[in-house]
């Protein structure tokens, strides 16, 4: 259900590695995320929007050295570009996570001296498996299963001997099977797991869960010291997790936890994110002082982009990295990749193919023929017939109803898609309108019309039932495209919705997606095309 206007809502991405640039991974949650933080905030709600960095993987430590350099200025070099990439990205997250900071440090121990006190968290010895490229311990019988490989990135699994600290999992078995098996499984407190397929998955790991390795010894140097034991560090996912709680646990945020938050994550990291993360939770619950610690609303794991049908890797060279992201924004613009992203990504359970043609088709598809085009023919025959002026359309002409019924359930369709983050189904309710005012032109032939100067009438109500579904429409995919719809909401003399947005006061949603916002004798700018039509060099 979408929050009520002022209502806190929270939603995070993943905090990303810094042993390596960003890529591909990385900006498409975090671009997902942008578009619903941006559709959360135009529908009023008091957005926080968190991203950020995990910076005391082992894995950093290898990169650093072998620059030279130490682990704290290899991940200052790469969390900053992480920072300029969102940036540049368009990306309006409302804070930025380093789990070097003091804030994140001082919580994430205060958290777990709580848990060592209730008997949660407690000394022992691990024996096992552990995937370094992951940062993963491994249950023996899943090792085996893989035949001691990663079966993400291929490298052998490492045995470990260790002594550590555990994190009482297995306490939590039945609260979080209760919780989870529970179709409203968000009422009450609880919290989702989607999309279905990924609940189910889930279920079957947590009944076979046992107690975790919390902490690591030998990596004293890089890590949040674990309280009250100078031989070990924090591991490192424990840490990592933690920080959609430190940078929420603080007078003027806690009401985004207390909301309930949106863990947009990928398939790979589902364990961490909808068994540990919820436990440790509960866990922290039972802590004097940490009554108030509410669960997450929902876990939603996308799945992976793939390129040219294969899994992307450095060494196959198919690897979408942060250059070729780069090219296609210098090409397209920045809009056309969050909207190649947003609405061709793997939100679903199925991978998604990441390619030139793909991409491009999109493109002319969506945006130049459809979206580019409509808005360019409209303001044209406006020019042409009407001097640049929106006319007013005949009253009693019985069109505007019939457009205001079609607008009305476009958007209802689009918010129910937002909701379930279908977000290429929600784009494309939003392109149906912009295909049916296609079809209007096509049908009702104003071009033909206005050489008759007695059809003006005619000719006006046709221009502006067009312009008034575009301006609709054109709300619909501001998330998705705040540069180029705010350049449209100009042209449709729309200009203050930005401001509204901007400011954060004065969204309306539900007025500015009501038929009859634009008034006749607004004057509509023609301009260059929004989005020219790519040629593919053939
Ligand atoms: N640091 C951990 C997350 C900690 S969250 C408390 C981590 N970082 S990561 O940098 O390796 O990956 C971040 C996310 O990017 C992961 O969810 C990962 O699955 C995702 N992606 C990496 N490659 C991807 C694709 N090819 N496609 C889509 N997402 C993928 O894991």
């Amino acid at each position: 259900m979408p929050p009520a206007s002022g209502s806190p809502f929270y939603i995070t991405t993943p905090i990303y590695y810094v042993n390596d640039r960003p890529h591909i991974g990385h900006v498409y949650t975090t671009t997902v995320a942008d578009v619903v933080a941006r559709f959360h905030r135009m529908r009023g709600a008091d957005v926080f929007f968190l991203t950020g960095v995990d910076e005391h993987a082992a894995k950093v430590v290898d990169a650093a050295a072998q620059r030279g350099l130490t682990p704290q200025q290899w991940a200052d070099q790469n969390a900053a570009e992480f920072r300029d990439t969102f940036v540049r990205l368009g990306i309006t997250n409302n804070d930025f996570v380093r789990t070097t900071s003091a804030r994140h440090k001082t919580l994430v121990e205060q958290y777990i001296s709580a848990l060592l006190t209730t008997g949660d968290v407690y000394a022992g010895q691990y024996e096992g498996w552990y995937d370094t490229g992951q940062e993963e311990y491994v249950p023996d019988s899943k090792a085996e299963e893989y035949g001691l490989v990663s079966p993400i990135n291929g490298k052998p699994l490492v045995r470990k001997a260790e002594r550590n600290y555990f994190f009482r999992l297995s306490a939590y078995r039945e609260p979080l099977l209760r919780l989870l098996e529970r179709d409203d499984a968000a009422a009450d407190g609880g919290f989702s797991v989607e999309p279905a397929a990924r609940r189910n998955e889930i279920i079957a790991r947590i009944r076979e869960m046992d107690d975790v390795p919390i902490s690591r010894s030998g990596q004293n140097d890089w890590g949040i010291p674990f309280p009250g034991d100078d031989t070990q560090t924090v591991y490192v996912w424990i840490d990592a997790l933690f920080n959609y709680l430190t940078y929420a646990d603080s007078d003027d945020r806690r009401r985004y936890w207390q909301s309930g938050a949106t863990h947009l994550i990928a398939k790979d990291i589902l364990w961490f994110h909808a068994a540990i993360w919820p436990a440790l939770l509960l866990a922290l619950r039972n802590c004097a002082g940490y009554e108030w610690v509410a669960l997450p609303e929902r876990v939603y794991a996308h799945s992976f982009w793939i390129s040219d049908g294969q899994k992307m890797s450095k060494s196959l060279g198919n690897f979408v990295d942060l250059e070729k992201l780069d090219r296609y924004v210098q090409t397209f613009g920045l809009d056309a990749l969050r909207w190649f992203l947003a609405t061709k990504g793997p939100l679903g359970t199925n991978d998604s193919d990441f390619s030139d043609a793909k991409f491009t088709e999109t493109y002319n598809t969506d945006l130049a023929n459809a979206l580019g085009n409509c808005s360019s023919r409209v303001a044209k025959m406006t020019s042409s017939y009407f001097g640049g002026v929106l006319p007013a359309p005949q009253p009693g002409s019985g069109q505007d109803s019939e457009h205001a019924h079609a607008v009305g359930a476009a958007v209802a369709d689009y918010l129910a898609r937002v909701d379930r983050l279908d977000l290429g189904g929600a784009a494309d309710a939003a392109l149906t309108l912009v295909r049916g005012i296609d079809g209007y032109i096509e049908r009702t032939a104003p071009f033909k019309l206005a050489k008759d100067p007695a059809n003006l009438p005619e000719v006006g109500t046709i221009l502006y039932n067009c312009a008034e579904t575009l301006r609709v429409v054109s709300v619909l995919l501001w998330p998705f495209m705040p540069t180029k719809i705010e350049q449209l909401w100009q042209r449709l003399g729309c200009g203050d919705y930005a401001r509204a947005l901007t400011d954060g006061r004065g969204v309306e949603f539900d007025l500015w997606t009501a038929w009859g916002g634009l008034r006749p004798g607004t004057p509509i700018v023609s301009g260059d095309p929004l989005f020219p039509r790519h040629q593919t060099k053939s």
